[in-house]
């Protein structure tokens, strides 16, 4: 367990992650062997709740009663609990959250649900989460229920391949078309897997219609591949001292790319149908 304060490093010949808080009082896990930490440190909270929640439009009450979420590395589970947060707002008509999370690595979703001392909004909807955290670390598969409040389904593996998988097994909540995506990999930089034309394929299909994705990569090469796979592709929210982003939609209005980058994404032919 740990506590402000305390040395948060795990002895690196057993773990490559280390416990850092950030700015807003969020923990977020540096990954020693990436160099790249889950979150920004100017604010792991800020993020999760401008970027994926409110970028999601989870709190405007446009997804009727259910909201279907795809959640695609959950990490510390923060964007799962920003979500909640934004669902949780007055005026949303506080809709269900029906969610799918993919995390490859069970120990971040193990030492995630042993950080103590979270600022109380985080705590609020954080807390609830982590029993079903840990016992997906232990299990590969666990769901929270809350009712009338969310279910959300912790898959641990490669998403991938869980995704499908899970589509096929019986007992898991099967997953169907998602209103929401939080797409929340690390860099394509150091970790190209999930953001290959195959694997935003496989997102995109999963799409509904209206349906909103939100990552926070601004890579050209990654958006135009989210215009190659027929998606509305524009500007997402800035965070902090952090870009734009980028929002990606099926049957929605979205904030346009900047001039320079429609420009020269029409200048390059699709390369994924
Ligand atoms: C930027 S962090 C996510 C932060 C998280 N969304 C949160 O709210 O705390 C990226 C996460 O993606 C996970 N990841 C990387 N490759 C993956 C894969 N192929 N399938 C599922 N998760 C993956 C990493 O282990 C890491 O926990």
């Amino acid at each position: 367990m740990c506590a402000a304060g305390e040395d948060h490093s795990l002895p690196k010949e057993i773990s490559p992650w280390e416990a850092l808080r950030t700015h807003d009082g969020a923990w977020t896990l540096m990954h020693r062997g990436l160099g790249q930490a889950c979150h920004s440190l100017s604010g792991a909270w800020l993020q999760a709740r401008e970027r994926y929640a409110l970028a999601c439009r989870l709190d405007r009450g446009v997804w009727g009663s259910r909201v279907r979420l795809l959640d695609i590395g959950t990490g510390l589970g923060l964007n799962l609990a920003a979500a909640l947060w934004a669902l949780d707002r007055p005026g949303t008509g506080q809709a269900f959250l029906d969610a799918h999370s993919f995390e490859i690595a069970p120990e971040v979703l193990r030492l995630a649900a042993a950080l103590e001392d979270w600022p109380a909004e985080i705590e609020r909807y954080h807390q609830p989460l982590r029993a079903a955290m840990l016992a997906a670390a232990q299990r590969g598969v666990a769901h929270f229920q809350q009712a009338g409040v969310a279910s959300i389904w912790f898959h641990v593996g490669d998403a991938r391949v869980r995704l499908p998988e899970c589509e096929a097994a019986a007992g898991e909540g099967a997953p169907r078309a998602f209103d929401a995506v939080f797409l929340d990999p690390f860099s394509p930089q150091v970790q190209g897997d999930l953001w290959s034309e195959e694997f935003l394929q496989q997102v995109a299909a999963r799409m509904a219609t209206p349906g909103i994705l939100s990552t926070y990569s601004a890579s050209f090469r990654v958006r135009s591949r989210l215009v190659a796979l027929g998606l509305e592709v524009g500007r997402g929210p800035r965070v902090g001292t952090k870009s734009s982003g980028t929002l990606a939609a099926k049957g929605l209005k979205l904030e346009p790319l900047e001039p320079r980058t429609q420009r020269r994404l029409a200048r390059h032919r699709p390369r994924c149908a």
